[in-house]
C-alpha cells in the first residue's frame, strides 16, 4: 500500500532526532505544524503564465530579481515574528523538513514507525511539492504570482560556487551556520558533488563533478527506482542511505554536505535535515535536484523512466498551501512539472557528453 500521509494531531513535538556517532540522539526542537483538523485534497490551480526559474550562477540576474527575491524571503521571515503559529512563516518552512525528515512524524497506522522522505522514491516528489509551495507563498507575500525562485545550477561548471546573492551578512537570503572555507571572497571555492573528496586542485574537481554528473544521470541508472530510489510503502521501515536513487545519494548530498558548517555539532544548517531548510540556499539548491529531475526524464534510455506503481503513485503529503489552507497531495500530482505551473530557464548540460 502507498504511504498516508501523516496525521498532524499525532506529531511528536518532541520526536526529532538525528544520528551521530552512529547512535541516535534527540533534537531540543519542536517542528511540528501548526495543528487544524481542517484538510482538503489539493487540486493543481489552472494558470496562464508559467513561473519560470532562473539559473542563481550564471550572472544573469537582474537586480530586480535579486530585490525581490530578498523581500518575499524577509516577507517570510517577518512572519515568524509576528505570528510564530502562521504556517507561511520561514521557520515553519524550515520545520516542516524536520518534521518529515527526523521522526516527529510516525507513519499512520503504525505508531512507532518513523515516516521519511529521503532514502527512496518519495524523495523526487516531496521536495517538488515542498518547493511548490514554498514557491507560491513567497509570490503569495510580495503579490507577485508569477514569481519563481532560483536554481543553483552546480551542475555547470559556471554554477559550481555559491551563489552571490545568498553571501551577504545582514541580507535575508544570507544564513551564518555555513562552512566558512567555502564562502567566496575574491576567490570562489569550487563546490564538489563528490560525497567525501579530498580533492583539492578546482580543475580537477571540476572535471570530477561533470564525470559524477554523467554517471548519476546516465551511466550508472538501469532503471526508474535506480534514479528515483528504492520503493517505500505503508508499513516499511524507512531505508538507509543506500535506499536513496544515484542522484539523491550523489550531487545533492555532496552539496548538502558543502554548505553546512563543520564547525556546528550536527553540521546545521544544511548538513542535517532538520535544520537544512534554515539556509534560504536549501531551496534553490533542491530547485536545480528537481530541475535534475526533469532533465533525466528526458534523457533517452533502454529503461522505462516512469514508475507506475499505484503505492508510488497514491502516497501522499500534507502541506499548508499559500492560503494558509492545510492540502493533501499525491505524488501522481507531482510528475508533471509544468502542469504544476512552473519551468527551468534552460542552462548548458556539460555533464551530457562527459562519459568518462
Ligand atoms: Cu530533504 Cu536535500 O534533503
Amino acid at each position: 500500500d502507498p504511504i498516508l500521509p501523516p496525521d498532524l494531531s499525532q506529531c511528536d513535538p518532541t520526536g526529532a532526532t538525528t544520528t551521530s556517532g552512529g547512535q541516535t540522539v534527540s533534537l531540543d526542537v519542536d517542528c511540528c505544524p501548526p495543528y487544524t483538523d481542517i484538510q482538503s485534497d489539493y487540486k493543481l490551480p489552472s494558470f496562464t503564465t508559467p513561473r519560470v526559474r532562473p539559473a542563481a550562477n550564471r550572472g544573469t540576474l537582474k537586480p530586480e530579481y535579486i530585490a525581490k527575491y530578498q523581500l518575499a524571503i524577509q516577507r517570510m521571515r517577518d512572519l515568524d515574528v509576528t505570528d510564530p503559529d502562521d504556517p507561511r512563516g520561514f521557520t515553519q518552512q524550515a520545520n516542516i523538513h524536520c518534521a518529515y525528515c527526523n521522526g516527529p512524524y510516525d507513519q499512520p497506522d503504525h505508531p512507532g514507525l518513523d515516516l521519511q522522505v529521503h532514502n527512496s522514491w518519495l524523495f523526487f516528489p516531496f521536495h517538488r511539492w515542498y518547493l511548490y509551495f514554498f514557491e507560491r507563498i513567497l509570490g503569495s507575500l510580495i503579490d507577485d504570482p508569477t514569481f519563481a525562485i532560483p536554481y543553483w545550477n552546480w551542475d555547470n561548471p559556471r554554477g559550481m560556487f555559491m551563489p552571490e546573492m545568498f553571501t551577504f551578512p545582514g541580507t535575508p537570503a544570507y544564513d551564518a551556520n555555513r562552512d566558512p572555507s567555502h564562502i567566496p571572497t575574491g576567490t570562489n571555492p569550487v563546490v564538489t558533488l563528490n560525497v567525501g573528496s579530498t580533492v583539492t586542485d578546482p580543475v580537477q574537481i571540476i572535471s570530477n563533478n561533470l564525470t559524477q554528473m554523467y554517471n548519476e544521470m546516465i551511466g550508472t541508472p538501469a532503471s526508474a527506482t535506480d534514479f528515483m530510489g528504492q520503493p517505500y510503502r505503508d508499513g516499511d521501515a524507512p531505508h538507509g542511505f543506500s535506499g536513496g536513487g544515484t542522484s539523491e545519494q550523489g550531487s545533492h548530498t555532496a552539496i548538502h554536505v558543502w554548505v553546512g558548517d563543520p564547525n556546528n555539532e550536527y553540521n546545521e544548517d544544511m548538513g542535517n535535515f532538520y535544520s537544512a531548510g534554515r539556509d534560504p540556499l536549501f531551496y534553490c539548491h533542491h530547485a536545480n535536484v528537481d530541475r535534475m529531475w526533469t532533465l533525466w526524464k528526458d534523457i533517452p534510455a533502454d529503461y522505462s523512466k516512469e514508475i507506475t506503481d499505484p503505492d508510488f503513485l497514491k502516497s501522499a503529503f500534507m502541506f499548508y498551501d499559500e492560503n494558509k489552507n492545510l492540502v493533501r497531495v499525491t505524488v501522481a500530482d507531482a510528475l508533471d512539472y509544468k502542469r504544476m505551473g512552473y519551468e527551468y530557464e534552460t542552462s548548458n548540460t556539460p555533464w551530457m557528453n562527459y562519459r568518462p
